[in-house]
């Protein structure tokens, strides 16, 4: 096996693991990705942009308010603040340097409409392309910055820890095999779980690898039960990745309809469409479940030049052969944005010495119960500079001598591998999904569980491909199994996690919840903290 030294290890090529790698100039990085070129991760299809007061009529503290709110009670109000207090500043800053996005004809930064906002202040970029905009730009500076090595088709299999914390990281790579990587930091940055579900908006990568590798070195993780739904994605038989149709759209005049054209969330909540992103996927969703079909109506807004400030919108449009001047487009919730993650400090400190994360993978408790829209690529920004700083700041020593990792002995095959990752997103849609009860989730245990221990890992499996998808499905299965325990645990309804059979929030539940991983056989604790949070 070779060894590798780099001061730091970044892993993930998403907005948080290229903003995290710049930053942390003149350290060497090596950014380890496992999709074929950079970007990879949900940043890349962001539409509806990044949220941040810059505004002079608007304020970061009223930003902050807005994040609070949607958090349902779970938001850390400190990390709110710090979000929209930096934030400004930092993408400011970002603006200044180059980061493009859309313009007035008067040469006034765009600011967008989003549910549950108070204020016009989404940024975009394209139209609705903010990610792929923002990302070709962020991966060119990446692959032009002399302290990055950027190292494409590695699977990240197992930390490495020592005494002294983390000291590296066991990768598989497709082009060599098996490197232990050395460092004296390793950030977290490979995104989220929507992969985990039958529906997503999250791409093929989103399998939850970083709360596993985290998970299985004993870091502290929370709010795992808090798996926010878009509302409106493209309604379909397809599974996997669903194209989204922005809820900027709801905020440029957008309405969502029933069977019959009428506008249901008018009577369910008095912002209708702008409602809480949490509240109107659950509209969309128990419609649905009731086999009622529901609409997104862009008519007047194609009528008023739609299609050329929705480019991205049009063309999924196009490619479904459906036609939003003339048709209402069928829309569906899919899994989008996990809440929870890896603990981590304003720094992105987790609670093992030398370990970082940052992005949707982090939990840093801004996001609390239901994540307030174009939040996420602020979050990613804010706190990646800030771990790099922090990183920065500590000069990470170059770990001292450990023994090689031990390379795995047996791969699960690639036609299992693949079944069970489709049964357990069918169990985590059907019973860990936007309603749940307490039976479905023991019985969603019990059924992951079943998977877990089915898998039979067989000797002789080199190929890169399947090792990737080996690795993929035990993650997946282990994170599912963390997010049901969790959502069992939690005996009441808030924000993204709603029971049928506890629909109401509980005081005595205004708190967020640890989860560890403790030894190699998942034995979960799962324990509300010691102190609730502080009261607004
Ligand atoms: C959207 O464009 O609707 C997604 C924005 C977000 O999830 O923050």
């Amino acid at each position: 096996m070779q060894m590798r030294h780099s001061d730091v290890i970044v892993v993930g090529s998403g907005m948080a693991g290229l903003v995290a790698a710049l930053s942390l100039a003149p350290l060497s990085v090596t950014l380890l990705t496992k999709t074929d070129d950079l970007p990879g991760g949900s940043s890349n299809w962001a539409q509806g942009g990044i949220a941040a007061a810059i505004d002079p009529a608007d304020d970061p503290a009223e930003h902050a308010a807005d994040t609070v709110a949607a958090g349902a009670g779970l938001t850390d109000p400190e990390m709110a603040s710090l979000l929209t207090q930096e934030g400004a500043k930092r993408l400011t800053r970002w603006i200044n340097r180059g980061l493009p996005f859309d313009r007035e004809a008067n040469g006034r930064l765009c600011l967008g409409r989003e549910a549950a906002h108070g204020a016009a202040r989404v940024l975009h970029a394209g139209g609705d392309a903010t990610g792929r905009t923002l990302m070709a730009d962020l991966s060119a500076r990446v692959r032009a910055a002399d302290h990055i090595k950027v190292e494409p088709g590695t699977f990240a299999w197992d930390l490495v820890t020592g005494r002294q914390g983390v000291v590296g990281l066991l990768a598989h790579h497709a082009a060599e095999g098996w490197v232990f990587h050395r460092a004296g930091a390793v950030l977290l940055a490979c995104g989220g779980v929507g992969q985990l579900y039958r529906h997503t908006t999250n791409p093929a990568e989103a399998t939850g690898d970083g709360i596993a590798l985290a998970a299985r070195a004993g870091a502290d993780l929370a709010d795992l039960e808090f798996v926010q739904f878009h509302p409106t994605a493209l309604a379909g038989s397809r599974t996997g990745q669903v194209p989204l149709l922005t809820e900027a759209l709801r905020g440029a005049g957008a309405h969502l309809l029933d069977e019959h054209g009428g506008r249901f969330m008018v009577k369910a909540h008095p912002l209708a469409e702008l409602a809480p992103r949490d509240v109107v996927a659950k509209a969309i969703g128990a419609r649905i479940a009731g086999g009622l079909p529901v609409y997104l109506d862009l008519r007047s807004l194609w009528a008023q030049g739609g299609a050329g400030k929705f480019p991205t919108v049009a063309g999924i449009c196009a490619n479904a052969k459906l036609d939003p001047a003339r048709m209402p487009i069928p829309v569906a919730p899919a899994a989008h944005y996990h809440m929870g993650g890896v603990v981590t400090d304003a720094d992105g400190r987790t609670s093992i010495q030398g370990l970082y994360a940052a992005g949707e993978v982090a939990c840093t408790g801004v996001h609390g119960a239901n994540r307030l829209a174009s939040n996420s690529l602020l979050e990613a920004l804010v706190f990646a500079e800030r771990a790099a700083d922090a990183i920065l700041a500590s000069t990470p020593a170059r770990p001292g001598p450990v023994g090689l990792p031990a390379i795995p002995d047996g791969f699960t095959p690639t036609a299992q591998a693949a079944l069970v990752a489709v049964q357990a997103a069918d169990i985590m849609a059907e019973s860990v999904g936007l309603l749940r009860d307490g039976i479905g989730l023991s019985c969603a245990i019990a059924e992951l569980e079943a998977l877990q221990a089915g898998l039979e890992p067989q000797t002789g499996i080199d190929d890169a491909t399947a090792i990737r998808l080996s690795g993929e499905v035990r993650n997946r299965l282990l994170v599912s199994l963390l997010i049901a325990r969790s959502a069992l645990n939690r005996q009441e309804s808030r924000g993204a996690h709603q029971r049928s059979d506890w629909p109401d929030s509980r005081p005595e539940w205004r708190q967020r919840q640890r989860v560890t991983l403790s030894g190699p056989a998942p034995r979960i604790r799962v324990a509300p903290p010691r102190s609730p949070l502080p009261v607004m």
